[in-house]
């Protein structure tokens, strides 16, 4: 099978890297990739959201799937773009369709269809420019902090967690006045919960669906969680509260409510469920969807998945999912992300990489990485990603701290404090 993977990150290099090990691929193409998917497969100058471009090299390769890694393409309907053009409709695309991708790109849209489900979740309203009032009024109601989320893709930064009511009316009156332009002209405002996050994911058919290995991700710049958010600065597989009775409830509750209310209102869905998930006092509540796999989780999930995911990729497309096999890795897998001195601020980008190939007991996946002169460099603010398997998740970091140690590049800074707050 010809396949060709859309996106650039260390998540495409980890589903690159797990795609490749599949004997059904007889060649692999990553667009646009990095450095480091250009060592698994061939990297293609197409951006994910060039829809014709796509289509021309997608017919003139004869490639037989496609799979997505990021958002940006779903939510602009590369699903529909081949399921409506008739000579692309016969070649699947591993995503949901435009209406599924909603799911991510509109938080209002997610927080409807959880209510309409009975799926757990904060209480919220949503507003518009023309209820401001309103707006201020409903946050008057409500204890601190306050959750504010503007309901369109933001790449990250939408939401706001604000710690007084001025402060939380004063970005209310900014989010709708145009503080992320169209993406914040509605808000929404909703409760706060407080627990330990956890993401789940599923690969669904549309009616089957498997639950991969669930991770934890660490989002703040600085150790201890302090400091800016970042798109994330290391994961571990599994977590330890994510225990058999609690998935349970996570499965029940969650995630064949949300399976079954895509396909109830008539929502093409074939591809990866991403369920942002809290733990309130032992029960969980989601705090978003997202349309595509986690990062940096998916540098840790990939490890873990012992089956051939191709294979279960066949399955998605031909939706008989429940006739395929999902296998477990039981041993821990972790992933430290090595990023640039500045991010997620500003920072510098072309910095030489040295020592990659020091690393023998980890994997190391790209993340922002380049060649240049046949060499490797930093060219984003999340540079590297070293992921390692390990008994238990102590050993796996261990063996991803001495190689994070061991990669060099000018302002390196990685957290040295990853995946032990949980035990
Ligand atoms: P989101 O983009 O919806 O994932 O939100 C970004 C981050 O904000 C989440 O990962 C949480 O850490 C935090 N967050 C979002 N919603 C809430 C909430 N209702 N209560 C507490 N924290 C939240
Ligand atoms: N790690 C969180 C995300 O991918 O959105």
């Amino acid at each position: 099978m010809k396949l060709l993977l859309l996106g650039s990150g260390g998540r495409e290099h980890a589903l690159a890297w797990k795609i490749a090990q599949s004997p059904k691929i007889e060649k692999l193409y990553i667009a646009p990739g990095n450095a480091g998917t250009g060592t698994v497969g061939e990297n293609v100058t197409i951006k994910g959201d060039d829809f014709p471009a796509i289509r021309q090299f997608v017919l003139e390769k004869e490639i037989d799937m496609v799979v997505v890694g990021p958002e940006d393409p779903l939510v602009k309907g590369i699903y529909d773009y081949f399921k409506n053009d008739d000579a692309l409709k016969n070649i699947p695309v591993i995503g949901p369709s435009k209406a599924g991708a909603v799911l991510e790109g509109s938080k209002e849209f997610a927080k409807g269809f959880m209510q309409r489900h009975g799926i757990p979740t904060a209480g919220y309203r949503s507003f518009t420019g023309e209820q401001l009032e309103e707006g201020l009024a409903y946050l008057e109601t409500l204890q601190a902090p306050y959750v504010l989320k503007a309901d369109g893709l933001c790449a990250g930064k939408g939401v706001l967690i604000l710690n007084t009511l001025d402060e939380a009316k004063k970005e209310l009156k900014e989010m709708l006045g145009g503080m992320f332009g169209n993406a914040s002209s509605t808000v929404v405002i909703e409760e706060f919960l407080s627990g330990i996050e956890c993401s789940v994911f599923v690969l669904t058919d549309g009616k089957n669906y498997k639950i991969l290995p669930e991770a934890k991700d660490y989002k703040r710049i600085g150790e201890g969680d302090t400091g800016l958010n970042t798109g994330g600065m290391g994961s571990v597989s599994p977590v330890p509260f994510a225990d058999k009775a609690w998935m349970q409830q996570v499965e029940n509750r969650i995630i064949r409510p949300t399976v079954e209310g895509l396909a109830a209102e008539g929502i093409e869905y074939k591809g990866f469920i991403f369920f942002g998930l809290i733990n309130v006092k032992g029960e969980p509540m989601v705090i978003e969807y997202n349309v595509r796999m986690g990062d940096p989780e998916t540098e840790s999930v990939m490890l873990r998945i012992k089956s051939d995911l191709v294979e279960l990729f066949e399955g998605v497309a031909a939706g008989n999912l429940d006739e395929k096999n999902l296998e477990v890795d039981s041993r821990a897998a972790v992933c430290v992300m090595l990023v640039s001195g500045g991010y997620p601020e500003t920072y510098e980008k072309g910095f030489l990489i040295t020592g990659i190939e020091e690393v023998t007991d980890s994997i190391v996946f790209h993340a922002g990485t380049a060649m240049k002169d046949g060499q490797v460099v930093t060219a984003g603010g999340r540079v590297i990603a070293v992921s390692s398997y390990g008994a238990n998740k102590e050993e796996a970091l261990q063996q991803s701290f001495n190689a994070a140690r061991k990669i060099n590049f000018e302002k390196k800074y990685f957290r040295s404090d990853i995946g032990l707050d949980i035990h």
